[in-house]
């Protein structure tokens, strides 16, 4: 088993570069199969959920090639399969973007509903209502999703709560549909308008891409394109508050600010300073870390995939902080592993109270999720002595070359194979 040994202390400088974003990537990768040619995709993230997808393409039938680290070649025309068993789904919940894509492309698809539950439950209610609007028959069977139509034919959805997956997989199914869709109370976030672009670079007909409300026009057919993934929202913001939670200074390039202005924000209430430039943010803090209360909300909001990191940060704060989560139902788990830590942390339902200690100290936690799992990293970069982190495949899943990224900034991070049957002594 791969373990992190993090030594906290030193405070984090110099420069990291962002990847591309994970969640633009993984919604864009399925949305290649509705092409009718050869998709070149740059800035594409080295990371788990990457791969898995790739494979799972690959295993499709199409045809994937590496240009280089970040860029590849999908020929999706090989594809002749609407089915994608739950053997290809288990790993990640974004293979469910298959149903739209497959629906797009062939009218039906049987897709395995997704394994694994990283922090609560994930419905996929919204995304079968949308599917169903268009005109297709929608039917649960041996836990797959089924999903049939005669034609798919645009019409308007509204979505009871604004959610990301069902966005992209109403929109991946409409691209092709006959006439307009129209999806209210759409997401807004920074990979919406990525996968949207995506599309249209393709030849779709997508407007309102960044507002509440989407306009997709359906083609009869999407072609040959070239198109570079943009710079990773939370990998960027984790890095800032790594950067202010260790008193460090770091200059965190390749990045659209304008997609950072909520952490920007709650990193300046919380005692950083953050300073923008065309495609960099640099953070660094010199005074002490401040309370602060945050919400977290649908893009433009706080996202909450950087809750976890900012209850961290806040977690050795002068003064009480309250954290709301307003997106999930849960998403507080790892608190008990900052507890372990000497953290002061109460939480009651959506809500976590954090009154601020001096410091934190190591102790063996483990990553329960992807997000989780990068508070994790952050907690040992500020504790004394060094922390063990397991279950780190799941911090593979989203953050590319992260020790490497890290050790660069000058923390003490290390990633060590422990045999098996040293296990019960290591973490004794
Ligand atoms: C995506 C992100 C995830 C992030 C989340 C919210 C990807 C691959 N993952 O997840 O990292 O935490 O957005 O920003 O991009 N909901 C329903 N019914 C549905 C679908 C969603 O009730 O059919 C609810 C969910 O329970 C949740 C809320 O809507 O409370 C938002 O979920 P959603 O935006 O769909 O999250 P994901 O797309 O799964």
């Amino acid at each position: 088993m791969e373990k992190l040994f993090v030594k906290g202390g030193t405070p984090l400088k110099g420069k990291v570069y962002i990847s591309g974003a994970k969640n633009a990537a993984v919604a864009i990768i399925p949305a290649a199969l509705l092409s009718d040619g050869i998709c070149r995709i740059e800035n594409i993230p080295n990371i788990a959920d990457v791969t898995v997808l790739l494979q799972m393409l690959k295993g499709l039938g199409a045809s994937v090639k590496y240009v280089n680290k970040s860029t590849v070649e999908i020929d999706p025309t090989g594809v002749n399969t609407h089915i994608v068993p739950y053997e290809m789904t288990r790993k990640t919940r974004a293979s469910s973007y298959f149903m739209g894509a497959m629906l797009g492309r062939f009218k039906k698809a049987k897709v395995a509903l997704p394994g694994g539950c990283d922090f609560c439950a994930r419905p996929l209610d919204l995304h079968e209502k949308g599917f169903a609007a268009l005109g297709a028959d929608v039917e649960k069977d041996d836990g797959m999703l089924d999903l049939k139509a005669d034609r798919l034919v645009g019409t308007s959805i509204y979505l009871d709560t604004v959610s990301v997956g069902a966005t992209i997989n109403i929109m991946l199914a409409a691209c092709k549909a006959r006439g307009r869709t129209i999806i209210e109370n759409a997401a807004k976030e920074p990979h919406i308008v990525d996968l949207a672009n995506f599309l249209n670079s393709m030849g779709a007909d997508i407007k309102g891409a960044g507002t509440d409300v989407l306009k997709i026009s359906g083609v009869s057919h999407l072609g040959s394109t070239t198109y570079s993934i943009i710079p990773d929202q939370i990998e960027a913001g984790t890095y800032m508050v790594a950067a202010a939670a260790t008193g460090g200074d770091v200059k965190i390039k390749n990045v659209i600010p304008k997609h950072l202005e909520s952490i920007s924000a709650k990193l300046i209430e919380a005692g950083a300073t953050v300073e923008e430039g065309d495609e960099f943010v640099r953070v660094y803090r010199k005074g002490e870390l401040r309370k602060c209360n945050i919400k977290t909300q649908p893009h433009p909001g706080f996202p909450t995939d950087m809750q976890p990191q900012m209850v961290t940060l806040l977690s050795i704060a002068n003064g009480t902080s309250m954290v709301t989560e307003a997106v999930w139902d849960s998403r507080f788990k790892y608190v008990n592993y900052l507890d372990r830590m000497g953290a002061k942390i109460k939480v009651d339902g959506k809500v976590a109270v954090i009154e601020g200690v001096d410091k934190l100290k190591s102790a063996p936690v483990k990553a329960d999720d992807l997000r989780a799992g990068a508070a994790l990293i952050i907690a040992g970069l500020i504790a004394d002595g060094t922390t063990q982190i397991e279950n780190i495949h799941l911090i593979d899943r989203g953050y590319e070359d992260y020790v490497e990224k890290f050790t660069a900034l000058g923390a003490d991070i290390e990633r060590i194979n422990i045999p098996d049957s040293n296990i019960a002594d290591s973490v004794g």
